[in-house]
């Protein structure tokens, strides 16, 4: 055999490239598993899974839950009731139910423990937490929504159940069965809904320790079998031990939907839309979905592992019907879902079969408390659960724009040369970004003075051309000498507390640090101080937040979090409150951005926050990402169920970092992200400090040209957007909207999760996500036109279509019937779009007939709460052959003085173009149209005047379309096209 005679010098050489080849093909980085608790290595959990096969695996199981019939009560649209836990035939634990019928037709069941409402429990380690169960939830997750209905009505009762009516026209009922105890929710008579049909309730009372003497020297330890306590008054995990004082107190409970094949929701995860069934077997995970706020670095795809935040909310969803619960709870969570068939035809292939999905609800602490909700349209579900929870805050203009980040933008000089690129490239951005290195040796607050000298200044520069700046701050408070924001928080004492009470110390980006403890109102209070432009100097007006490691991460601590049994303000254990623990980091931070700009007679401006923790609630302060994702395709895929799942859970200000936080993408997969990110509701590129630089103008053509086109269609689409943003702001619907939404017959496409609709407007978008796809395939679940929105080519629904994609493609349809407000002169900023005039594409369905609204305000203050908005309504009527505007806005609204100066501002703002695609072919040779226009509702005096009309034929698969150039109508006022 010839060998290769080659030095061993080379050798070395050869291997060196050889690993450096590898590490460019093979992303170098995958989560540490070992460091995240595994359903088996959480006490609560494997103790309520174990519970659950007993319960499923031993015949006649009885569950020990019975509710004393002669308890039940129901006064003012709430029933109370005890519940009894049978410990032993003489020994019960008394537990208080409740369960409130709400006027929105929610129902909310509640369950505590009464000695430990009434303090009657002893801790251990003499600990000084609170003796109740976690109570205040709500306090933070819970807006409105909450009135009870005094119609609710028991309607039968006997010693077995408790029959209540309630909801809209009394088509709700709800069962309490007395032995065991369990509920049933139907709607129409039909059975939607079910607690403890499985037997899997569980609340773990509290009970003093026992200690058992030790068995003597030589001795076999001979505990009988029974009850795992090994995890009762210790846990110990990766070197960190929780005390426990209350031992265990753990909350569990099954929730069964009888006829539902999907379920959808309990945010925040890496897996598809509709949950997979979670206790093994093909395809299925061996884990349950985890929900606890988690700095989970470089976390992995398609896992029910637990992410940055946590919405436990979840939809059921069957033909033509949706259903849901939210599980309130700030604690540690675990939700497995297992679904039993039973078809009446094999070949139906889970088509219309008899699926029933059971999820398992494990909580670590506090009360069980549960809303339920009847559907029965997805928006039902939705609508009432930002009712409840707030629906989402409608942001400025700018923050639905493009947001330039990286870790870091490295001087203030840099920042000015970043946006002087962009503008010589001419590509439109808003907002750029500093990361943690802004900082004086990461002391927020402060910036560093070799490398930020004149913050002022390029602020200055940034504002000159409407953009902003956002800086991080942390809720991690650098623990050194020689800082006055230090000693302010400890000699106040507004930090969390470990379990002896004293100040608690961690690491993290800074080093040793203490963590303010927002949940303490004059930590609130404190808080705003510091954001103020005289105490945070070289901070200006266009200056906005982003509020990062609010898990809290710590990079010490146990799961990198704070241990459980540190002490937050009024003495709850983290373990009780960690989930909601970032929402209440944002809500400060809110608070104080508010209290900076009141302070400046700017108080109606509204604060813009980036968080990467979140809970239910969250939605109300700002926007969300997905946190540290990779530069890979996978990444790139995943983004899309990700951002609609957040969409679906009340919080639809959501995106992904584009390019990919770790590593470098190639320019394909950079392109490819921007196409899909143009569709993230929050769209920013972000990077990791080690790799290397990617604004857009750095590619080569033909990604740069192909990039910039993809920002330019999201800001020729911000009306849309904004209108979009609006709609969930007012209603809570989503912005991107997966089909099962959209088309809630149509189980075909209940699992489809990489297309999606943006808001109202019928706009249809698949982008592509694999590497070198020149082509995909696009599902229409209606029987509808889909025009293609460059070309107009069109494609007849229902079915699948094979379109073509190549690298400057997106996937972009309009489904018939739609009217899509843009705006195409091309700017650097949207805040430079103010005036610009208007494109209306009117895309005709298959009746001939199509509709659409826009709204519009300032873009940046609260005076649209003062009627200072244009809300329209647009209407082509294909019979009529013509196209109207009219007013959405309440009549009176726009009498105040702010909206009188809104309108007159807008006064000449105008449309400019009326683009008609599916043009009935009866306008070929027309030239004209017929503009009238109202003045104050009525018709001006002036009389009708004309337009010119362009008349297109249809073309091969393409429509046939028509142009009116120049109506010059106002967009704020009525007028009609009469073609
Ligand atoms: C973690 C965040 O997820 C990331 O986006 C940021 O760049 C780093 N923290 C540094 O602040």
């Amino acid at each position: 055999m010839r060998s290769l005679n080659v030095s061993p010098t080379r050798w070395v050489g050869l291997f060196a490239l050889l690993c450096a080849l590898l590490a460019l093909i093979t992303p170098a980085v995958s989560v540490k598993k070992e460091n995240f608790k595994t359903c088996d290595q959480s006490g609560f959990c494997k103790r309520n899974r174990a519970y659950a096969d007993t319960a499923s695996t031993t015949s006649n199981f009885q569950s020990p839950y019975k509710l004393d019939s002669t308890s039940v009560k129901l006064e003012k649209g709430v029933l109370t009731a005890t519940v009894l836990k049978s410990l032993s035939p003489s020994e019960n634990v008394r537990l208080p139910l409740t369960v409130s019928f709400l006027e929105s037709g929610v129902a909310r069941v509640t369950m505590d423990e009464e000695k430990r409402q009434k303090g009657e429990i002893e801790l251990r380690h003499g600990s000084k937490a609170r003796k109740e169960r976690y109570n205040e939830a709500e306090k933070w997750a819970i807006v409105g929504g909450t009135k009870v209905s005094t119609g609710a009505a028991v309607h039968e009762a006997d010693d077995s159940a408790t029959r209540v009516a309630y909801g809209p026209e009394s088509k709700f009922e709800a069962v309490v069965t007395h032995s065991p105890f369990g509920l049933e929710f139907k709607r129409d008579g039909e059975t939607q809904i079910k607690f403890n049909d499985r037997g899997f309730l569980n609340m773990e009372h509290w009970r003093p320790k026992v200690d058992k003497p030790k068995p003597a020297e030589g001795e076999e330890n001979k505990e009988p079998a029974g009850e795992d306590e090994s995890t009762w008054w210790e846990e110990s995990f990766g070197g960190n031990t929780d005390s426990k004082p209350r031992g265990p107190e753990s909350v569990a409970l099954d929730i069964s939907f009888p006829g539902y094949s999907h379920v959808f929701g309990a945010a925040e995860h890496t897996g598809p839309l509709s949950l997979k069934e979670t206790r093994g077997g093909d395809g299925k995970y061996d884990d349950p979905y985890r929900l606890h706020n988690s700095d989970v670095f470089e976390y992995e795809m398609d896992s029910p592992m637990t992410l940055y935040g946590s919405i436990p909310f979840m939809q059921a969803q069957k033909k033509d019907s949706t259903v849901g619960v939210f599980w309130l709870s700030a604690a540690e969570t675990w939700i497995d879902i297992t679904k039993s068939s039973s078809s009446a035809n094999p070949l139906s292939l889970g088509v219309g079969s008899q699926t029933t999905t059971t999820s398992h609800w494990i909580s670590e602490s506090g009360l069980l408390d549960v809303f339920v909700f009847l559907g029965p349209k997805p928006q039902d579900v939705i609508g009432a659960y930002g009712e409840l929870t707030g629906y989402s805050q409608l942001p400025q203009q700018f923050a639905i724009a493009y947001h330039q980040c990286r870790w870091n933008y490295v001087t203030d000089e840099d920042v000015k040369d970043v946006d002087r690129k962009f503008d010589k490239h001419n590509i439109p951005y808003d907002v750029i970004w500093l990361d943690i290195e802004y900082t004086d040796e990461k002391k927020y607050f402060t910036w560093d003075p070799l490398t930020f000298p004149n913050p002022l200044d390029m602020q200055k520069q940034l504002d000159d051309h409407e953009r902003k700046l956002v800086y991080i701050i942390d809720p991690h408070i650098k623990n050194t000498g020689n800082y006055p924001i230090i000693d302010e928080m400890k000699s106040k004492d507004l930090a969390v507390h470990n379990k002896d009470d004293s100040i608690y110390e961690g690491w993290c980006w800074p080093g040793s640090s203490h963590w303010v403890d927002a949940f303490n109102p004059k930590a609130k209070e404190w808080w705003k101080t510091l954001f103020k432009y005289a105490s945070f100097k070289g901070t200006a007006k266009n200056s906005w937040l982003w509020n990062d490691m609010n898990e809290p991460s710590v990079f010490n601590g146990p799961e990198t979090t704070m241990p459980k049994d540190n002490l937050h303000y009024g003495g709850w254990e983290h373990r009780d409150i960690h989930n909601v623990n970032g929402l209440t980091f944002v809500n400060a931070t809110y608070d104080a951005l508010l209290a900076r700009d009141k302070e400046e007679e700017r108080h109606n401006v509204r604060p813009f926050i980036l968080t990467r923790s979140f809970y239910s609630g969250s939605q109300r302060m700002g926007a969300m990402w997905t946190g540290d994702n990779q530069a890979v395709w996978s990444h790139l895929e995943a983004s899309i169920p990700m951002v609609l799942s957040m969409n679906i859970a009340g919080f639809p200000f959501a995106g992904a970092d584009v390019g990919g936080f770790f590593g470098n993408p190639s320019s394909e997969l950079l392109t490819r992200w921007y196409q899909v990110g143009t569709f993230y509701p929050f769209f920013r590129g972000h990077a990791h400090i080690d790799t290397r630089r990617r604004e857009p103008y750095l590619l080569d053509d033909p990604y740069k040209k192909i990039i910039t086109q993809a920002l330019r269609l999201r800001y020729s689409l911000l009306p849309a957007w904004y209108t979009a943003f609006h709609e969930a702001s007012t209603t809570g619907a989503p912005i991107l909207r997966p089909n099962y939404y959209v088309h809630p017959g149509d189980e075909k496409g209940f699992a489809i999760d990489d297309q999606f609709y943006l808001g109202s407007t019928g706009l249809l978008a698949k982008p592509v996500t694999a590497e070198g796809a020149t082509s995909t395939e696009v599902y229409f679940a209606d029987d509808e036109k889909y025009y293609d929105y460059f070309d107009f080519w069109t494609y007849q629904g229902p079915g699948k279509h094979a379109v073509s994609a190549p690298l400057d493609t997106i996937p972009l349809f309009m489904q018939g019937g739609n009217i899509i407000p843009r705006r195409d002169r091309p700017r650097r900023s949207s805040g430079l779009m103010r005036y610009d005039p208007f494109t209306l594409v009117v895309a005709v369905g298959k009746d001939g007939d199509a509709q659409g609204t826009l709204y519009l305000d300032d873009g940046e203050s609260f005076d649209f709460q003062q009627g200072a908005f244009i809300h329209r309504r647009f209407s082509f009527d294909g019979r009529a052959g013509s196209l109207a505007s009219v007013d959405l806005a309440d009549a009176g609204a726009a009498s105040s003085k702010a909206a009188k100066e809104y309108l007159k501002s807008m006064e000449n703002v105008r449309v400019e173009r009326v683009v008609v695609v599916g043009a009935p072919a009866s306008w070929e040779g027309k030239t004209e149209v017929d503009v009238s226009e109202e003045v104050g509702g009525k018709a001006k005096s002036e009389g009708v005047r004309k337009a010119a009309l362009e008349w297109h034929a249809a073309e091969g698969g393409k429509a046939a379309w028509a142009v009116v150039r120049n109506p010059a109508v106002r967009i704020g006022a009525g007028w009609k096209l009469q073609f």
